[in-house]
């Protein structure tokens, strides 16, 4: 594995969240070569992060005014942070979106709780939801514009970040509509009955891992993971129609939402980008999904190191499929795909929208960005 010093830069989020004097920290990150893992100084960096009480963490002044929030210059700081090469493949998009989706993601629409309006990922026991794992760092990039702009409510701020994400990056152009408020404290989590579990879990009711067994073994004639109808049922009935979703809404999210970014075996034991370019928008995910040919993989597949593929393997523990072969090195990008991806390609239902998303892009962008939108909207009483 190639490993790349990426230049020093400065982050002046330590000193927003520790309010030290010491707010130039050099950091170095891998590029996407190397898998996007933590180098020693950034992982010391998050580790300060998790030192930090909400209290200093969080700016406190309430409550926030979103009538004097001037949105547009809330949008034009965060476009001049959107791009940096420090991190991963050189966007904060991917992350801010994702921050965005597992804000949202957690409403229940038969009860009406969760979603975005609140941010109470700000507090403990949202923010240890294991699905959750990472997202302090999308945070802490935004806590500077949160200072700079005290009257915007985190919770507008989260959705904004990640409209002005997919707007820096080719994707949808959303219109925001402001007004969400803050909880106060963590006591909105009893009080709403929230429980781990409503964010999806990537291999939730699959046959279990059995470390040391091959991994066909797992698998069906046509190379699907058993109990793959299981993990199906958990991402249709469990999460999304939980939210008010149809199939076809569900795939949007998906081809839309996997074409950015990447997994990261230091937060949720996954590994590697889905796309070649996964820092802009298209739906590479869903012709990529159809065309190429897909391989199960676990961590003992280190077979994956010396093809040039080593940020495709998962942390022990994980099961990921990526689109190499042992004993063929290739030329493509090194790309995955999680179970919870290939259930699109697997299910009937959801397999019609995904071919007609692989075969016009400017539909998937109108339908992942009214998804989207209507996600980050889910229990906040606008419509
Ligand atoms: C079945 C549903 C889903 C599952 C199981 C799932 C799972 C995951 C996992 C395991 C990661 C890697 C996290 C990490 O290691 O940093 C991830 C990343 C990501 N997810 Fe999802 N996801 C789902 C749906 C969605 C949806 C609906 C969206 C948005 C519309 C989304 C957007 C993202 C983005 C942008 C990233 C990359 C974050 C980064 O680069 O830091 N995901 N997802």
């Amino acid at each position: 594995m190639m490993t790349s010093r990426r230049g020093v830069v400065v982050l002046s989020l330590l000193c927003a969240f520790t309010g030290t004097a010491a707010w130039q920290l050099p950091v170095t990150h891998s590029s996407s070569r190397t898998g996007g893992a933590l180098s020693v100084s950034s992982a010391s960096y998050l580790d300060s992060l998790s030192t930090v009480t909400p209290h200093q963490t969080y700016s406190s002044v309430t409550p926030p005014q979103p009538s004097n929030v001037d949105y547009d210059k809330v949008r034009s700081d965060l476009k001049l942070l959107m791009d940096n090469p420090s991190w991963d493949d050189g966007s904060l998009a991917p992350i801010f979106i994702r921050l965005a989706w597992h804000s949202s993601g957690t409403y229940d629409a038969a009860t009406g709780t969760g979603g975005s309006n609140g941010a109470g990922m700000r507090f403990d026991t949202e923010a240890a939801d294991p699905e959750n794992a990472g997202l302090e760092v999308a945070r802490a990039f935004l806590e500077p514009i949160k200072r700079q702009h005290p009257n915007i409510s985190y919770s507008d701020l989260w959705i904004l970040a990640a409209y002005v994400g997919l707007e820096h990056t080719g994707g949808p152009v959303l219109p925001f509509s402001p007004g969400r408020t803050d909880h106060g404290d963590e006591t909105y989590w009893a009080r709403t009955g929230m429980t781990y579990g409503r964010l999806p879990a990537a291999e939730k009711y699959l046959c279990p891992y059995v470390p040391g067994d091959s991994l066909g073994n797992s698998q069906d004639a046509a190379g699907r993971i058993v109990g793959w109808e299981g993990l199906c049922t958990h991402v249709k009935n469990e999460v999304f129609y939980r939210m008010g979703f149809n199939d076809q809404e569900i795939v949007a999210l998906l081809c839309g939402g996997h074409v950015y970014g990447r997994c990261h075996p230091n937060f949720s034991g996954y590994a590697g980008p889905w796309v070649e370019h996964p820092t802009e928008f298209s739906n590479e995910y869903a012709t990529d999904m159809l065309e190429d040919e897909w391989t199960l993989v676990s961590h003992a597949d280190t077979w994956l190191d010396a093809q040039g593929a080593a940020e495709l393997r998962p942390a022990p523990g994980n099961r990921q499929f990526v689109n190499k072969k042992p004993g063929h090195v290739d030329d493509e990008p090194n790309q995955m795909m999680l179970a919870s991806d290939m259930i699109v390609a697997w299910d009937p239902s959801l397999r019609i929208y995904l071919e007609a998303y692989a075969a016009d892009e400017a539909r998937l962008k109108d339908d992942f960005g009214q998804a989207f939108k209507k996600l980050t909207e889910l229990g906040c009483g606008f419509s």
